[in-house]
């Protein structure tokens, strides 16, 4: 800010001989001034801003008593008072317009602008508080008392000074246009009230507040509400950033290849490697032909390609338009031919491709059979749903390769956003269809199985709509023969499509969708499956990845089983393949470093490759103790075993639940306790009791452990551990009847992984055991349950007190 001639302009006015009733002020202003009395000060209302100590700032002045006063006070050379007016609009303010509470300082410039309005630099010193307003003079004029600079030290003060220096810093970080030394500047104040009164200064909070945080004389509360205005800002400024940092994202992806096309563009440019524009024009012009497009489509794309003609060399709209014809004439829109679904053929590959699996194999070559006899019907989409690793993305390769189809994958976790699905409109900067459409460019054909894996795992849509109405479009026959896509603008038949979901859980799947789908599930493997897959598929598979002839390295029946049982505990075969990748890379090294020509590992061996064993027989371990008992949850990824403990200590009868499902099972857990008070004889009036449920289940599950929470009890309660190779699952009833609950198979190949040896279970969930893989049924005993008390006397007390009804 320049102010040499300003400076000029505005004493010229004054350089003329000052009476006792001061110089003439510049024509505009009113008469003489008479000098002020001791106390008063001349004020200058601000409309918009509260001036705080310790702060420079430019104030501008229009109405002509403001002007006027502020030349009187640099011609004075004396503090003017700055008082925030209540009303912004009102042009004559009287003393009741005005807070009375203000900051006085020295005006430091002075600068006559361009169209009347003055421009002043004002340094705040102290606040003040008006007294009373003083008539006669042609401006504001108030007896004032200052107000002293509060002296308070000590730890009140001192941490939140910190705190405040602290967030300042943080949101100075956050604001996008300031400079870097702001932040030094902060770091490097000294003084709490100057900081509290610069960040209230800087703040963008409404002047009302501002007004507030003058007005707290008290350092203590004046640092509070200034860390509270800030943290409100700065929660806002942080999720600004975020959403920011996130729209950025998205949209720098979708830019990135349009810009680097244009790029491109104009490197061929200068390159003259570029074909003019009528051969362009003319070979999309071929391209449109040979799409074969629908009628309607063809007419739409021809217009478009002649508006393309029309709009001459260059230009981002020209680019846009361009890539959407190209899109266009690459999509596969000639319904492929279709070939008859042989399903011996079929067979053959589904066997090929994947282990055992009968059940889900004949579901498919019936689904198959049916397309094959109605190839136009509406056949229902297909929906593996299963743990991670058991095969669902390999099973959708497979019945691609059984049926002649390409396989394209379409992954919608984590999907939020119906765009992804239906694309954005054309008009979007870097538009582009959505990954549907995307895939069907990247197939080619029509010809296609399409998998969309973790369908599960779709937003529930936000403000950018549904993802799910969306897929309900793409699956449904009476819907998808007309698909429209944002960006393409025109319809697009879906229908010979071969849809395949995938879901590692059934719950999270909208309704909608679900009901459109044949649901197929994939339980997991049993220890002897899970070795056969290794042996006939992982085994292969993993010479091959690390350069191995199956000559040179052998795994023995005993290392493969060790590692299915001590190194992974999972539901598929992923880490089994993983860990059988580490062991053959470890005699990878042994045979290129020349050690030997063939190498056999043996169980021994593997403590030295893959380290100590991972999954030790944590049972033995873990039940020997009274008061612990094993139970059997249901999880996203397969079945597991669970440790439910409880303790008692000295109290008075309360009841203590922890672990993950607190809530969940509280009803269970009291219900269980009353059971075992009543089955013990035991009132526990003189201890607290404490039961505990390890992380690991779903809260779905939580009734489900009342039985194991009851036999956990009742160890506790009689001293006598449970025993260690049971595992149960059961709700339990105040009255001690024990209710059906779910996922049967998994719990029960859960138990078997873990090395259980009985399963006891509710008798209603007898019809269950059907599903169970005959491994299963062959090796584990099941106990089915009635009551409460069958499970004590099977695991607990010596067994033949309760007869043991065996499922078999
Ligand atoms: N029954 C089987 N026979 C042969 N190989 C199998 C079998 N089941 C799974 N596999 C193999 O296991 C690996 C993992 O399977 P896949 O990727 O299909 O799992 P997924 O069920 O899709 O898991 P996710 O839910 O994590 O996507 C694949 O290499 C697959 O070929
Ligand atoms: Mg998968």
């Amino acid at each position: 800010m320049k102010n040499g001639p300003a400076r000029q302009q505005m004493w010229s006015g004054e350089d003329a001989p000052r009476g006792p009733q001061g110089g003439q002020p510049a024509a505009s202003q009113v008469g003489a001034t008479k000098p002020l009395p001791k106390d008063a000060m001349i004020i200058i209302p601000l409309r918009n801003a509260v001036l705080f100590p310790g702060v420079l700032s430019p104030v501008t002045v229009g109405r002509a008593s403001s002007v006027a006063a502020a030349q009187e006070a640099v011609k004075n050379e004396s503090h003017a008072g700055f008082l925030l007016q209540r009303d912004p609009q009102k042009a004559d303010v009287a003393p009741s317009d005005l807070y009375w509470v203000g900051t006085a300082g020295p005006i430091v410039r002075y600068i006559t602008g361009q169209e009347g309005a003055h421009h002043l630099v004002v340094q705040g010193e102290s606040r003040f508080r008006v007294l009373e307003f003083l008539e006669g003079w042609p401006f504001l004029v108030a007896r004032v008392a200052m107000v002293a600079q509060p002296q308070t030290e000590g730890p009140e003060v001192e941490a939140r000074f910190l705190q405040l220096k602290e967030r300042a810093i943080e949101a100075i970080g956050l604001l996008p246009h300031v400079p870097d030394e702001l932040a030094s500047v902060v770091r490097g104040i000294e003084s709490p009230a100057l900081l509290a009164d610069m960040v209230a200064n800087l703040l963008d909070a409404k002047n009302e507040e501002k007004q507030d945080v003058l007005e707290t004389f008290d350092l203590v509360r004046r640092l509070d509400k200034v860390i509270a205005l800030l943290s409100a800002r700065l929660e806002v400024l942080k999720l600004s950033k975020e959403i920011g940092d996130k729209t950025r994202a998205k949209f720098d992806e979708r830019q990135r290849e349009h810009v680097l096309r244009e790029q491109l563009r104009q490197i061929q440019k200068e390159l003259g490697e570029d074909e003019d524009q009528a051969a362009e024009v003319e070979e999309l012009k071929k391209a449109i032909e040979a799409a074969g497009m629908p009628e309607e489509v063809l007419k739409h794309a021809q217009k478009e390609l002649k508006r393309l003609q029309r709009m001459g060399e260059g230009g981002a709209e020209q680019s846009m338009l361009r890539t959407y014809l190209e899109w266009l004439t690459e999509l596969p829109w000639k319904p492929a031919p279709q070939q008859p679904i042989d399903l011996d053929q079929a067979r053959r590959v589904l066997d090929e491709d994947h282990f055992g699996l009968d059940k889900i194999k004949r579901r498919i070559l019936e689904y198959l059979a049916v397309r094959k006899l109605n190839p136009e019907g509406k056949s229902p989409i297909l929906c593996f749903v299963g743990p991670p690793g058991v095969g669902k993305t390999s099973l959708g390769q497979s019945i691609a390769r059984a049926t002649g189809r390409v396989f394209q994958r379409v992954s919608l976790g984590g999907v939020h956003d119906e765009a992804e699905i239906r694309g954005h409109r054309r008009t979007y900067i870097g538009a582009l269809p959505g990954n549907i459409i995307q895939a069907m460019r990247r197939a080619g054909t029509t010809n296609t199985v399409l998998m969309l894996d973790e369908i599960d795992k779709t937003g529930a849509g936000g403000f950018h709509g549904d993802p799910a109405s969306a897929l309900l479009e793409v699956l449904d026959p009476e819907q998808n023969n007309k698909f429209r896509d944002n960006y393409l603008a025109v319809d697009f038949d879906l229908s010979h499509v071969m849809f395949i979901c995938t879901a590692n859980v059934l719950d999270t799947i909208p309704g909608p969708l679900r009901d459109r789908m044949e649901i197929i599930q994939l339980p997991g493997y049993t220890e002897e499956e899970k070795i056969e897959i290794a042996r006939r598929y992982l085994l292969k598979r993993q010479l091959e990845a690390n350069g191995l002839k199956p000559e040179q390295a052998s795994l023995t029946d005993a290392a493969l089983s060790a590692i299915v049982r001590d190194y992974t505990r999972e539901a598929g075969v992923r880490n089994l393949e993983r860990e059988i990748g580490s062991t053959l890379r470890h005699v990878a090294m042994q045979i290129a470093e020349g050690k030997a020509e063939h190498v056999t590992v043996d169980a021994p061996d593997l403590a030295a490759i893959l380290g100590p064993r991972r999954f030790e027989n944590e049972l033995a371990l873990r039940t020997s103790t009274p008061g612990v008992a094993t139970g059997l949850a249901w999880t996203p990824v397969g079945g597991d075993i669970l440790f439910i403990e409880a303790s008692k200590v000295p109290g008075s009868g309360r009841l203590i639940l922890t672990g993950q499902l607190g809530e969940v099972m509280k009803e269970s857990a009291q219900a269980a306790l009353t059971l075992a008070k009543t089955w013990t004889g035991d009132s526990l009036e003189k201890v607290d009791i404490h039961v505990h449920v390890p992380a690991g289940a779903t809260p779905k599950d939580g009734p489900s452990a009342g039985v194991a929470m009851f036999l956990a009890l009742v160890s506790l309660l009689t001293g006598k551990p449970v025993r260690a190779d049971v595992a149960m699952t059961g709700e339990i009833s105040l009255r001690g009847l024990v209710l059906p609950i779910g996922g049967v198979k998994e719990k029960t190949l859960a138990a078997l992984r873990a090395g259980i040896r009985a399963v006891m279970l509710p008798r209603r969930n007898e019809k269950d055991l059907e599903d169970v893989p005959a491994e299963a049924r062959q090796k584990l005993q099941f106990v089915l349950l009635d009551r409460v008390e069958d499970a004590v006397g099977f695991a607990i007390e010596d067994p033949g007190l309760v007869r043991a009804r065996d499922a078999a």
